[in-house]
């Protein structure tokens, strides 16, 4: 396979409140991969769509995102920072997609069985196709790796699939085009760290989730020291102290959330936490946890808010933004439009 340049590429949908899942699971990560690769994180709302959506409350998400990604450090002149709808190649390179990817390769995705529930009939068809814009994200710019939640592996399988089919397809016009032997790259998930998945506060098997029933199951980016620390202490644990060793998190899900999410806001590993917290009752260890969530996320909501204050600054981040990935974006879509074959 040939040697494509690095590149990340991410995307977070602006649907409501950002919440600590969100953060240690993708954001935290968008920061990190900064210091060592060209970077573009994108605010997806074409994907906001996909479910019935309320557009005065997409502007505002949105706009919301943006100061997150912003608030948590990702810098808007070093990366590409940008909001999908703008930039039409990503539309235009899922059509192209949906010719080539294969009914039975989406009826596989799990998520869109659990988004579409049971009324699957009613479901819109961009639910359905989802994968295949999310394929078109990531493929227009020919990034390389994609940093995602874990239940986002199964879509960039997808993604690999449909590059590996549309350089097996045209790999005689790829190379005519002086192409070389693959015009994608086969992007790789970037899914590791102790909270990669961040559970509910209050049920330890089900994930973080803003839609939770339950204010207490998260901790969104912009809730004060109070309500971290209330959240924290009114977490579900179990009544053993906490153990000295990973193994002893296993069957232990609120034990190994807590656990997780203070190895991840730490920047250390499970084994950290426990080698300095082995034998604690969780009245301690809570204490600690919602000290150091608190001096975490403190900063970050400070940011939110004052970018709230100020769309017009964020809407110049994302009009820049799109500038950029533009430049990118149109010619890749016109090199693929010629390997196609159509005349432009
Ligand atoms: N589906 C992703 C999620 O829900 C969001 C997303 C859309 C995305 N396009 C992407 C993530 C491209 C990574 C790359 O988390």
């Amino acid at each position: 396979m040939a040697k494509f340049p690095e590149r990340v590429f991410s995307g977070v949908q602006p649907t409501g409140n950002l919440h600590l899942g969100n953060y240690l699971g993708a954001i935290k990560r968008f920061v990190a991969m900064q210091a060592t690769h060209p970077c573009i994180y994108c605010v997806v709302d074409l994907h906001a769509m996909t479910l019935p959506h309320e557009p005065a409350q997409l502007q505002r998400t949105t706009r919301e995102v943006t100061a997150a990604f912003l608030a948590c450090g990702i810098d808007p002149k070093a990366n590409i920072v940008f909001n999908q709808s703008r930039v039409a190649e990503h539309a235009e390179l899922a059509w192209v997609f949906d010719c080539v990817a294969r009914l039975g390769w989406l009826n596989r995705m799990t998520q869109f069985k659990e988004k579409a529930g049971k009324d699957r009939e009613n479901a819109s068809i961009g639910l359905f196709n989802y994968p295949v814009l999310m394929a078109a994200d990531i493929l227009i710019y020919r990034a390389t790796h994609v940093p995602v939640g874990d239940d986002q592996k199964q879509h960039l399988e997808l993604t690999r699939d449909i590059a590996q089919k549309f350089n097996n397809d045209f790999a005689a016009s790829i190379a005519a085009h002086g192409h070389g032997e693959a015009y994608f790259p086969l992007p790789e998930p970037l899914i590791q760290g102790p909270a990669t998945r961040v559970m509910s506060l209050r049920d330890g098997t089900k994930k973080m989730s803003k839609s939770d029933p339950s204010e207490y199951a998260h901790i969104a980016l912009t809730d004060d020291a109070d309500a971290i620390a209330q959240k924290i202490r009114r977490a579900k644990t179990d009544p053993e102290p906490l153990p000295g060793e990973v193994e002893g998190l296993a069957r232990r899900p609120e034990a190994d959330n807590l656990v997780g999410i203070f190895a991840a806001l730490n920047d250390a590993t499970k084994e950290d936490v426990l080698k300095r917290f082995g034998g604690s009752q969780f009245s301690a260890f809570k204490t600690a946890l919602a000290d150091l969530a608190i001096e975490k996320l403190a900063p970050i909501r400070a940011e939110m808010l004052r970018l709230a204050a100020d769309p017009a600054f964020t809407d110049a981040v994302l009009a820049e933004g799109a500038e950029r990935a533009r430049v990118i974006a149109r010619p890749n879509m016109d090199a693929i439009k010629d390997i196609l074959g159509l005349v432009r």
